[in-house]
């Protein structure tokens, strides 16, 4: 089953909404001018919650390609939860993914399994796709437990989901050593990962959630090291951080996908 790569920029805590649109206009012209096809390699932009509205209207009014969603989600649907943004929310601004389970996300705030599988089914029952991080930490792979690890993550989220859920999510594979720190996997780290979440998923779900599913790679992406990572079987795309603050390397590495 042939795959769409994805390209996601998780902006994290970066561009306010002007910041977040001149940069949407400057990336469309980019690609515009390089005749970017995006039936090839699909894009998504993951801004803070302030930016989506002003995102939604550049998306509609110029009908760009480009898809976009948001960091997280709460597991509620409303009601008296200050400060959280519920999944319908999202949905009715045009949101295709939310990212769950991000590694910052898990470190910074009260995100447990239990609390990312009810995000998982927020995010599921609203209509949108969840992009699942997983991935060990340093620790974890001087152990030489990283493969359990990260597949237990994927294994402890899917657990109760449906096949037809599981079809619909995508994974990404974060090292957390790797997030923000340059030190990006190499592609035989990046597909032994990949290899091992989709041939966990096959054991437990069947081989059409497991051939559907997007597998993405994390961690210091750039478009000095995307092309041998885009190489690997199994390696779907990438979710990007520090890198899709630039525009034009943000480009680059969607050209290169
Ligand atoms: O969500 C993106 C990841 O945390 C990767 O961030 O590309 O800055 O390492 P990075």
């Amino acid at each position: 089953m042939a795959r769409i790569p994805l390209v996601a920029g998780n902006w994290k805590m970066n561009f306010d909404h002007l910041e977040a649109t001149y940069f949407l206009q400057k990336l469309a012209w980019l690609l515009r001018d390089a005749k970017f096809d995006y039936r090839r390699c699909e894009l998504a932009l993951m801004p803070a919650f302030t930016a989506l509205r002003s995102v939604q209207v550049l998306v509609e009014a110029d009908d760009l390609k480009i898809h976009y969603g948001a960091q997280t989600v709460s597991v509620t649907s409303q009601g008296a939860f200050t400060g959280d943004v519920s999944a319908d929310m999202l949905a009715q601004l045009g949101c295709s993914y939310v990212i769950v389970g991000h590694s910052e996300r898990r470190k910074y705030h009260p995100e447990d399994d239990a609390n990312i599988v009810d995000q998982v089914r927020a995010v599921l029952a609203a209509g949108m796709q969840p992009i699942l991080c997983v991935g060990e930490s340093y620790e974890e792979r001087r152990q030489g437990i990283e493969l359990e690890f990260a597949v237990g993550q994927v294994q402890d989220v899917t657990r109760d989901l449906s096949k037809d859920d599981v079809a619909k999510l995508i994974v990404a594979y974060e090292p957390v050593w790797a997030v923000g720190t340059g030190m990006v996997a190499t592609p035989d780290v990046a597909r032994e990962a990949a290899r091992a979440i989709r041939s966990h998923v096959e054991s437990a779900f069947g081989s059409q959630p497991a051939q559907a599913m997007r597998i993405l790679y994390g961690g210091s992406v750039t478009s000095k090291n995307v092309q041998e990572l885009i190489g690997q079987p199994d390696v779907d795309g990438f979710l990007i951080g520090g890198a899709a603050l630039d525009v034009d390397e943000f480009a680059r590495i969607a050209r290169m996908t």
